[in-house]
């Protein structure tokens, strides 16, 4: 019976990579879980129970955990991956052993008497189905274990983190990474931040972050560029928010951008508007993903994940680095009004950007539109082509469109800021802009475009990041196939043109976002936002360099042709 279940999932798997167009190469006999060319990952969308009874909280959330992991789902995956904190609670937290000692749980202590019991149980899970499972959990730490750090240690002598924790098919802890940004909960950071990968026994090396970090440069972006990590997993928890924000179009455009696998368990509550899961194979888009926004779930998603087979690095087992945190953390002064919240008929809670800081005109009605819209130095490009659609509201029917740019710090309290340089278009169900960055429905949406087009020049900087950013009225993104991407440095600039289209063939009425997300983290060093000599002290070479030589050179020609040309005549 459990063969015949893994060989229908197994065919379900093979259907799900051909609709999204992986290359059939690719594949290899179904059955086998990892090879050269792939490896099968489980991602969990899990609905945490949330009771007033912390232990009964954490009974049942265990319960789902071991229900999926001995799920027929979950048989072939070589690597399971959990969402964000939906397993414990602060109560309960447990204490985790370095990766550097290769505990065990299971075996050393199997009565649970260090370690929480849910933690020995996982372990002894992950040993019997003989996988790797990452979890995240709330961790404890006693202050005396990092004597280093010299923060004042609570008065428990403990310190409390997030933390991923992984353990290999043997049940042992091969890997942990506590939290580097925090979003506004009640945890400690570690004293230096971590950036942590580790190998597999079916050769890909994973590195891992969590939830906000992948709003940040390290270490999500910087294991990318320093190591070369083509694989994460990714825990989260994430708020939706529109019109850039929502789950799946964070994480499709972040490994889109990156070119990297991307493995995402979210957590699953709409009240709070909390889900969004998948598997992202970089460039090629979408493997398998969800949002769920009528109710949560607990339920595995599973699919063969196409392996980078050039510059994948061979790390050391658990790499353990020093992030360099650039310059101070930056807030915004003002007090600004909070982000606020929207909710949708379906009683999703949706989080929404604060629009009125954006530059932004409405879509005008003519059927062709050319324009430019421009916020500090930021200038977005617009060509769009569209027609109405008859949706039974009539000419009633007050829905729009909005152009915008935007280029600032995202506004957000009492949480590591990042700076962006945006450039959009959203949906809007008024005249206002407070009408717009709303859950609209299909039929509220009136427009169908047939062309959409921006274009923008983007300055070069030390650490950013610049991701293609869309979103339907399911919360999914457009895939690769449906749009083109492209970045091109401009010739002795240190300007980027960057353009952003829906292909040819395509038309869209579902639309709630298409932009051009550049995400400039700490914004340190960005060309031309500073003197020249901060330029130059950033290592951006002055721009006319070349060109003033070729015109001191060209002055000499000249002088030389004069000389050369009296000469001639006074012969
Ligand atoms: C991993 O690499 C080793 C050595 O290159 C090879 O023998 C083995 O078959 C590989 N395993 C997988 C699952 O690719
Ligand atoms: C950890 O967090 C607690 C509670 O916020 C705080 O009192 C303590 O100083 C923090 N510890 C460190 C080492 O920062
Ligand atoms: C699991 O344990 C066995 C024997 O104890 C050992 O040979 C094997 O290398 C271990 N596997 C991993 C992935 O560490
Ligand atoms: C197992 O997969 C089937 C079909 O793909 C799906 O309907 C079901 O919900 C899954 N079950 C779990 C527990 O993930
Ligand atoms: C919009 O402009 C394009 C050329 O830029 C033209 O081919 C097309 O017919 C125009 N569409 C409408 C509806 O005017
Ligand atoms: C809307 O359409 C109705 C008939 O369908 C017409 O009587 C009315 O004048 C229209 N209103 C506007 C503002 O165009
Ligand atoms: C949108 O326009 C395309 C042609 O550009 C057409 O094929 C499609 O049916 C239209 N969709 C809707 C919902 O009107």
């Amino acid at each position: 019976m459990a063969e015949r279940v893994t060989s229908v999932s197994g065919l379900w798997q093979l259907l799900l990579l051909l609709a999204v167009g992986i290359r059939l190469s690719q594949q290899a006999s179904i059955g086998e879980s990892a090879s050269d060319s792939f490896y099968t990952a489980g991602v969990v969308e899990f609905r945490q129970a949330n009771g007033y009874d912390a232990n009964a909280n954490l009974a049942d959330n265990l319960a789902g955990y071991l229900e999926l992991i001995n799920s027929p789902n979950a048989s072939s995956v070589d690597i399971m991956v959990f969402p964000e904190m939906t397993l414990n609670g602060l109560s309960t937290a447990s204490f985790v052993p370095s990766p550097d000692e290769e505990v065990t749980p299971c075996l050393v202590d199997p009565s649970a008497n260090y370690f929480e019991p849910f933690l020995v149980e996982l372990s002894c899970a992950a040993r019997s189905v003989k996988r790797y499972i990452v979890i995240n959990i709330n961790e404890k730490q006693l202050c005396s274990d990092t004597p280093e750090d010299t923060r004042p240690c609570a008065s428990n002598g403990l310190n409390t983190f997030n933390t991923n924790v992984v353990f290999d098919r043997n049940g042992t802890v091969v890997s942990r990474y506590r939290k580097v940004h925090l979003y506004g909960e009640p945890r400690n950071s570690t004293f230096v931040p971590e950036s942590v990968s580790f190998e597999t026994d079916f050769n890909v090396t994973f590195g891992h972050f969590i939830c906000f970090d992948i709003l940040f440069y390290a270490p999500a972006h910087e294991l990318r560029l320093k190591q070369g990590v083509r694989n994460f997993v990714f825990p989260t928890m994430w708020f939706s928010q529109l019109p850039f924000l929502t789950a799946v179009q964070v994480q499709m455009g972040w490994s889109y951008a990156n070119d990297v696998n991307l493995l995402a368990a979210g957590a699953s509550h709409t009240e709070y508007g909390s889900t969004g899961t998948g598997i992202f194979n970089g460039r090629q888009g979408t493997i398998t993903s969800v949002m769920k926004l009528d109710e949560g779930e607990r339920r595995i998603y599973v699919a063969q994940v196409p392996k980078f087979q050039s510059s994948e690095v061979k790390g050391r087992r658990h790499v353990l680095s020093q992030i360099h945190m650039a310059g101070q953390k930056q807030r915004l002064s003002q007090s600004q009004e909070q982000s606020s919240l929207a909710r949708s008929r379906s009683g999703f809670v949706m989080k929404r950007d604060t629009l009125e800081l954006y530059e932004s005109v409405l879509l005008p009605q003519e059927s062709n539109v050319t324009k430019d819209v421009c916020h500090e130095k930021l200038c977005c490009h617009f060509e769009l082509e569209w027609s109405p659609v008859d949706t039974g509201a009539g000419n009633e029917s007050t829905f729009g469109y909005r152009l915008a740019a935007y280029d600032g710090w995202r506004n957000e309290q009492d949480v590591d800021n990042n700076y962006v340089r945006n450039c959009g278009i959203f949906a809007c169900s008024g005249p206002n802009i407070k009408d717009c960055g709303l859950l609209l429905k299909a039929n509220d949406l009136n427009h169908n475009f047939s062309r959409l087009l921006i274009e923008a020049k983007y300055p070069k900087s030390q650490e950013f990041l610049l991701m293609p950013n869309s979103v339907r009225d399911n919360l999914l993104p457009l895939e690769p196939s449906q749009f083109e991407w492209s970045v091109q440095e401009e010739e002795k600039s240190h300007l980027l043109s960057v353009r952003f289209a829906l292909v040819k063939t395509e038309a869209l009425s579902n639309l709630l976002t298409f932009g051009i997300y550049g995400n400039y983290y700490d914004d340190i060093c960005t060309y031309g936002t500073g003197t020249p000599e901060k330029d130059i002290q950033c290592g951006f070479k002055p721009i006319n360099d070349g060109a003033a030589e070729l015109r001191f050179f060209a002055s000499w020609l000249h002088l030389l042709l004069a000389v050369a040309l009296i000469v001639h005549l006074r012969n």
